[in-house]
């Protein structure tokens, strides 16, 4: 067993996922743990996933076709899993990551249909090892309450946020396959509470995971004594 903690804030378009992470990140500043955490986001997260990231995001008539786009996912995450995340967990840091590969099922293999959730997964640990978040927040928003708060949103869509209503739905059918087939690791809320009341839960979540790691860990000691 790793001695880190990974953490991954999942779910679709404007669920909430940056504003708690965010929130969290200003929790952690006084928590007494506070050197060991490490923020990142996916896609992004290093020098090359933030350039695939302007790609990915960026609305142009030659935009990526869906298996261009599969890859260029998974090419910043075998770059971040690499150089970042596996070496963090190996110190036993806590790292906590806006998406990971639950956004690769969601999308690329659920909501554009490039292939099976299964076979997103496979590639997955095929490209990136047997790396799997310890605790994941799915942000459960559904297509029409996303639509109405994107709505109150000023700023422009981007190439993601213009795709139809059904393809938001499929993204939430992705999630859920995904949250019941490795339910061990999800922590699922509702995003229609309020931004302070979701910041709770994460917060007494996150603690209750790390008491439980901690004491996993001072067992694997013991018993290797
Ligand atoms: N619990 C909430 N209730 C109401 N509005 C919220 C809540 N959480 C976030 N918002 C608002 O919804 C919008 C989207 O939030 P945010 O950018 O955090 O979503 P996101 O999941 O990171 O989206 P994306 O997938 O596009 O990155 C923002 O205007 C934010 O202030
Ligand atoms: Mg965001």
């Amino acid at each position: 067993m790793n001695k880190g903690l990974f953490i991954t804030f999942e779910g679709g378009d404007a669920c909430g996922k940056s504003t708690q992470v965010k929130l969290f990140r200003e929790y952690v500043e006084k928590h007494p743990m506070k050197d060991k955490f490490v923020f990142l986001r996916e896609p992004g997260g290093t020098e090359l996933g933030e350039e695939i990231r302007k790609l990915l995001l960026s609305y142009n008539l030659d935009a990526p076709v869906p298996k261009a786009e599969l890859m260029l996912f998974l090419a910043s995450r075998a770059q971040i899993c690499e150089k970042v995340i596996i070496p963090a967990l190996n110190e036993g840091k806590i790292v906590v990551a806006d998406r990971f590969y639950d956004s690769t099922i969601a999308y690329q293999g659920m909501a554009r249909g490039i292939m099976s959730p299964e076979g997103i997964l496979n590639l997955n640990r095929s490209i990136l090892g047997n790396i799997t978040p310890d605790l994941t927040f799915y942000l459960k928003l559904s297509p029409e309450d996303a639509r109405a708060r994107k709505l109150k949103m000023s700023e422009g869509f981007d190439r993601m946020e213009m795709e139809e209503f059904t393809f938001h739905q499929k993204v939430c059918d992705g999630y859920d396959y995904i949250a019941k087939l490795e339910s061990e690791r999800f922590h699922i809320i509702d995003a229609r509470k309020s931004i302070e009341e979701i910041h709770e839960e994460i917060k007494q979540t996150f603690e209750e995971k790390l008491i439980e790691k901690t004491s996993q860990l001072s067992s694997d000691d013991i018993t290797q004594q």
